[in-house]
């Protein structure tokens, strides 16, 4: 447990902020699989917001039973972000996070993002335009410098802090590495040192083990998690498990990740609905995480490769329906 200004966070675990897979679909199966504390929507452009694209907007829905969430915004306009910081506690965003670790460089050109790494008083004043401006708790997700010939998390943190901003995310690699190499969670423990407001610790968590490990290791207050969350909550649910000292849940069977990812698809087509093409855009959109479902099974490979051409629901039941009903039902 641990708290967000006023916010209090029931459990240590945070699913990340991820592009195209962080949507409204996605986090509710993980937080109703994976029960995180703590979840973020991928990140919402304030310029898109601001010159009112429809489909940013829609990003930032909120469902309760997925609260608490943050709304995570980027851009590099102070007022801009103001603007859209207002609509996301509207919407009913429970924390406004701020991306300053993304590193690709459509984002980094419009100096938002990780670009904020290099200019500390834009960045600085960011958080402390949008800490007055919104009610809700205001945070930050970094990465650790823009290249390693800097570490500033620790002296941009404090700054944050004396903005205003109430918990500190930390991808423990610098920008310029984008995904390479392992994170270095010494950062961490070293940024640990320079704040007093929540630490979430972020970079290659995958196990209960790593989850653990990171705590001990760097004294952070809870942990992110991305990547192994994606086609997989049940990897989120092993992982609170072991942060709050509960045993370790049963793993899936074939058939739950079957029902798991038909249910993502079916939530996704609901929220294109308002799309004409709203199941084809939806099926399109998951064609590159519905096969991780069944990753792992013995003889997917097959399976796995038709699921990356289907376009409607009824193709993907198909696929997924007939290789369970092929697969011959072990013990779990
Ligand atoms: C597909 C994808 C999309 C991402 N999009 C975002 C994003 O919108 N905002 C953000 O702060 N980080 C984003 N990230 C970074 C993750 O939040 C996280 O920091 C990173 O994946 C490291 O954590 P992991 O090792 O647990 O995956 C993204 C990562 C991935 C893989």
């Amino acid at each position: 447990m641990f708290r967000i200004g006023d916010l209090t966070i029931e459990n240590p675990l945070v699913l990340a902020p991820m592009e195209d897979v962080s949507n409204l679909a996605f986090r509710l199966i993980a937080k109703r699989i994976g029960g995180p504390g703590l979840m973020f929507t991928e990140f919402v452009s304030a310029m898109a917001i601001h010159y009112g694209a429809s489909k940013t907007l829609r990003k930032m829905r909120v469902h309760p039973d997925e609260r608490p969430l943050a709304i995570q915004i980027f851009g590099g306009d102070p007022d801009i972000m103001a603007e859209t910081a207002l609509i996301a506690q509207d919407m009913g965003a429970d924390v406004l996070d701020v991306n300053m670790g993304c590193w690709v460089p459509k984002v980094c050109k419009t100096g938002s993002g990780a670009a904020l790494l290099k200019d500390p008083d834009l960045a600085e004043r960011i958080v402390a335009k949008l800490a007055t401006t919104v009610r809700i708790p205001v945070t930050v997700k970094v990465r650790a410098g823009w290249d390693y010939s800097m570490f500033a998390a620790p002296e941009l943190a404090k700054r944050f802090e004396g903005a205003g901003a109430k918990m500190i995310t930390l991808h423990a690699r610098f920008a310029r590495q984008g995904f390479d190499g392992q994170a270095d969670w010494k950062l961490i423990r070293d940024l640990r040192a320079a704040v007093t407001v929540p630490l979430i610790g972020n970079g290659d968590v995958k196990t209960p083990e790593d989850a653990l490990r990171m705590l001990s290791e760097t004294g952070c207050d809870g942990v992110m998690v991305g990547r192994a969350a994606i086609s997989n909550p049940w990897a989120l649910a092993r992982i609170k498990a072991a942060l709050v000292g509960e045993p370790q849940p049963n793993l899936p069977t074939l058939g739950d990740r079957v029902r798991t990812a038909l249910e993502h698809i079916e939530r996704m087509i609901e929220l294109e609905s308002e799309s004409e093409d709203g199941e084809l855009r939806a099926c399109r959109a998951l064609r590159g995480q519905i096969p991780l479902y069944i990753k792992g099974e013995q003889g997917a490979a097959q399976a796995r490769e038709r699921l990356t051409h289907c376009s409607t629901l009824e193709e993907y039941r198909s696929v997924l329906e007939g290789f369970a009903a092929a697969t011959p039902t072990h013990p779990s």
